[in-house]
């Protein structure tokens, strides 16, 4: 309990009479771990940054840091600093100057800033470029000038509000592992935000997945890419091919028309399901051998893997990530594992979907 650094109690957002952008959202983050905010536009991503910030108020529910109240709390009071998407820096300021900036509102003695400027610009290696004008930075270094403007100030929470966007592919994927690397070296708590789920993947420790102004789910990247708790997320992170089902009983389910041997538990007899099957837990075989009748629709070569499109008897798309080779408009097998096939329950909540998967554990 003592290791939790900011806490949502019940927190609702309203702007005007329109309907809460967040709904009754409560949730804990822990100490000096990387977390998350994943979900598409709109879902109140950005909301929740500046909530913890302090640049709005929730409409219900409190907020707490180090087990404070913080409600009340001005934003220049808290130990909260954020880098923006579009960086904000003073652009008629120098590199030094961007990073001081804070430091001289606190009026602190020249020799610590200069102390603290150069440490701060040392730890996102931009030693040497304190005299650079803003104009004549990289995107990247700008990146990384965000970055030294809020550590500098050696808040205990950082908040990142999609700070990667601007960047190319390889860029962004060069940041990412410095802003992961920079986290573990500081030991800062980071909340990120993102609707690239990829990123979200590679970098946390821990994931909130969004819809709507509600967590839908919260875990590890592995948790909740290996056991998503409905079709939103599962969709939502990775690639998935989601089919309706019927539970018939413990450790047998039927979709496609067919009965699987499968790993799941704790259902209604016959209860309506959905099922998850990843495309790389697919692979393919002779059509007389597979539990699946596919013909291959498309075909994509990704590198290391092909991407194929099959479509089965009944319509179904499967999606399959596969280093074998089909032709367009063969008729193959599809063969999969018990432990592929990821049963959801419908409407179930989080606490529900925990509470069922460690009466798993218990039966193991
Ligand atoms: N000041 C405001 N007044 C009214 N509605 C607002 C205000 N700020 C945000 N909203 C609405 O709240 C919802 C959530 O906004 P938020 O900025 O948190 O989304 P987001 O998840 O960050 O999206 P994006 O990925 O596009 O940045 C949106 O529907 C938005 O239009
Ligand atoms: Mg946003």
């Amino acid at each position: 309990m003592q290791d939790t650094i900011i806490r949502f109690e019940n927190v609702t957002k309203q702007f005007d009479d329109d309907a809460p952008v967040l709904d009754n959202v409560s949730f804990e983050i822990e100490k000096g771990k990387f977390y998350t905010l994943l979900g598409p536009s709109g879902c109140g991503k950005t909301t929740i940054l500046r909530l913890i910030a302090g640049f709005l108020e929730a409409s219900a529910g409190d907020i707490y840091l180090n087990e404070k109240k913080i409600n009340a709390i001005p934003a220049n009071k808290r130990p909260v600093n954020t880098v923006f998407q579009d960086y904000a820096l003073f652009p008629h300021l120098n590199v030094y100057e961007n990073v001081a900036f804070g430091l001289r509102i606190k009026k602190l003695a020249k020799k610590v800033i200069d102390e603290k400027v150069k440490e701060a610009l040392r730890f996102v290696n931009l030693s040497g470029y304190e005299k650079r004008e803003i104009s004549e930075m990289s995107g990247g270094q700008r990146q990384r000038v965000a970055i030294a403007r809020a550590i500098v100030n050696e808040p205990e929470v950082i908040l990142l509000d999609e700070p990667l966007s601007a960047l190319d592919l390889k860029l962004r994927t060069e940041m990412q592992y410095e802003l992961r690397d920079l986290q573990r070296r500081l030991g800062i708590t980071f909340i990120f935000v993102t609707h690239d789920q990829e990123e979200a993947l590679a970098m946390s420790d821990e994931i909130f997945v969004l819809n709507k102004g509600e967590i839908q789910q919260s875990g590890t990247p592995i948790d909740i890419y290996d056991e998503p708790i409905n079709r939103f997320v599962a969709d939502f992170i990775g690639e998935s091919n989601i089919v309706s089902g019927k539970m018939i009983q413990d450790f047998e389910v039927e979709f496609v028309g067919r009965h699987f041997e499968c790993v799941d538990q704790g259902f209604n007899p016959n209860e309506t399901v959905e099922i998850v099957i990843r495309p790389e837990d697919l692979e393919i075989t002779a059509a007389d051998k597979g539990q699946l009748r596919v013909k291959v629709d498309w075909l994509l070569f990704r590198g290391v893997h092909y991407e194929m499109g099959c479509v089965d008897v009944d319509g179904n798309e499967w999606l399959v990530h596969t280093t074998k080779k089909a032709k367009i408009g063969d008729e193959i097998g599809l063969t999969f594992d018990a432990e592929a096939i990821h049963v959801m329950r419908l409407g179930e909540t989080e606490a529900e979907f925990d509470k069922r998967l460690e009466s798993y554990d218990e039966v193991e």
